[in-house]
């Protein structure tokens, strides 16, 4: 019998803490535009912007709630008035709008960054929840800095703003500092110390700055968080904040150590990855998981060999799954016989073993001076090698796939296989691939 796996609420932050990050600010209409995104991609909530931080930021929240209807549109407030209201009024005409309240409780940011008082700081909390509580029935807390908190003062601040109202608790870490197991911890102890606690979503808010954002994550997740606040590409203050795409792909990769679920419609991924670099003109680092453009290539010839025979052997998930047109076989100076025979094929060239060799030596060569070797040079170099030197003209012409496919047609077999067994000179006497096996051993030997 299937077991039910817990839902988890994904908030998208991109919008506001991914914003944050520099060269990342978005005007009005590009928020509109990644919010559009965002709703096809199935996050559960949308944090617009910080309306009191600027008239556009204001009216882009604002547009960004009046567009659309699906998922819940958050803003952020500090705990006080002004920025409440501001919030308010930016959100008040969403079809789910959520106020987010922050103040931070470490003794380090109340004692050097706001000069309040513990005491204060609690009263604040109250205040500023009631308040948003009055205006918004769907009310978010974060005690900013809550990692490097005294415990026994967190969960003081969380009981005030349960009792204020707060229907989500999120607890960041804000500078990046904690690790998995402790930070699981806070969260199973908020659940036993919290009053109230189990009326409220627990949420997790992870930076980035030891690269650990993602397992504290999902150690929280682990721990009973069901809220995670992530970003697209992990785009955030600093190192960034937790990245939506690695969390909801470790999640559908590894049901067995993560058994939850989620809205979001994993052939989005990519489209969302790319519209926000398009928006932002900030790349994603080539080897970024999930969405980079590396995640999906295979240079490396044992790599390639093993593609070629089943894609499982080096992708455990497929390119599809989140959007990636397919997965690449990058020809470079890494790559064996196989990838370069099944890459002349798809360019409609098939050779016996001899030219194959002959090909694959010019091909090393170059591949030494250019990293990647793309499909103009390749189609140069099949003609260059096969070029007789009395005559100008390609003793290799280059075939139609559907030609090169007749060429196979003696069994089956070689149709669906490439390299399966095929007759070694065709009607056309150009040359044909070899048997698989011939190439196995080599492939294997010539990969790094
Ligand atoms: O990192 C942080 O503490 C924040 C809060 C505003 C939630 O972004
Ligand atoms: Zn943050």
């Amino acid at each position: 019998m299937a077991t039910e796996q817990a839902r988890i609420t994904i908030f998208d932050t991109t919008l506001r803490d991914g914003e944050q990050s520099p060269g990342c600010s978005m005007n009005h209409q590009e928020k509109l535009r990644l919010a559009q995104q965002l709703d096809r991609l199935g996050v559960d909530v949308i944090e617009a912007g910080f309306p009191i931080a600027s008239e556009g930021d204001f009216a882009a929240v604002k547009a960004v709630s009046a567009v659309i209807r699906r998922p819940i549109v958050a803003g952020l407030a500090r705990a006080c008035r002004p920025d409440i209201e501001r919030a308010w009024e930016a959100l008040k005409d969403a079809a789910h709008p959520r106020i987010h309240v922050f103040l931070a409780t470490s003794d380090i940011h109340l004692k050097d960054k706001l000069r309040l008082t513990r005491a204060q700081c609690l009263e604040n909390a109250r205040e500023a929840m009631r308040l948003a509580k009055s205006l918004c029935d769907d009310v978010e807390f974060s005690p900013e800095d809550a990692t490097r908190t005294d415990p026994e003062f967190l969960y003081q601040v969380l009981d005030a703003a349960v009792q204020a109202g707060a229907t989500t608790l999120n607890i960041p870490d804000t500078v990046g500092y904690s690790v998995p197991a402790e930070f699981g911890d806070l969260i199973a102890a908020i659940r036993r110390r919290v009053k109230g606690i189990e009326n409220v979503t627990i949420s997790a808010h992870c930076h980035n700055d030891l690269g650990l954002a993602v397992a504290n994550t999902m150690a929280a997740v682990a721990a009973g968080a069901r809220q995670v606040e992530c970003t697209i590409n992990g785009i955030g203050e600093r190192a960034g904040n937790a990245s939506l795409e690695e969390i909801v792909m470790a999640m559908r990769v590894r049901p067995d150590r993560y058994p939850y679920e989620t809205g979001v419609v994993g052939e989005q991924i990519f489209p969302a990855s790319q519209l926000l670099s398009e928006i932002t003109g900030v790349p994603v680092q080539p080897n970024k998981a999930v969405t980079g453009r590396n995640a999906f290539a295979h240079e490396a010839g044992i790599h390639q060999d093993g593609m070629i025979k089943n894609p499982l052997t080096y992708e455990i998930m497929t390119p599809k799954s989140v959007g990636v047109p397919d997965s690449k076989l990058v020809l470079g100076k890494h790559s064996g016989r196989h990838a370069l025979a099944m890459r002349c094929e798809q360019l409609g060239y098939q050779f016996d073993r001899r030219a194959l060799d002959d090909i694959y030596r010019r091909f090393v060569r170059l591949a030494d001076k250019i990293k990647n070797v793309g499909d103009h040079h390749l189609l140069e170099l099949i003609r260059d090698t096969h070029k007789p030197a009395a005559s100008a003209t390609p003793l290799i012409e280059r075939l139609p796939t559907a030609v090169s496919a007749a060429v196979n047609s003696g069994s089956n077999d070689a149709q669906s296989k490439p390299f399966s067994a095929a007759p070694q000179a065709n009607a056309f006497g150009l040359p044909v691939p070899v048997p698989a096996d011939h190439h196995e051993q080599e492939d294997y030997l010539w990969g790094v």
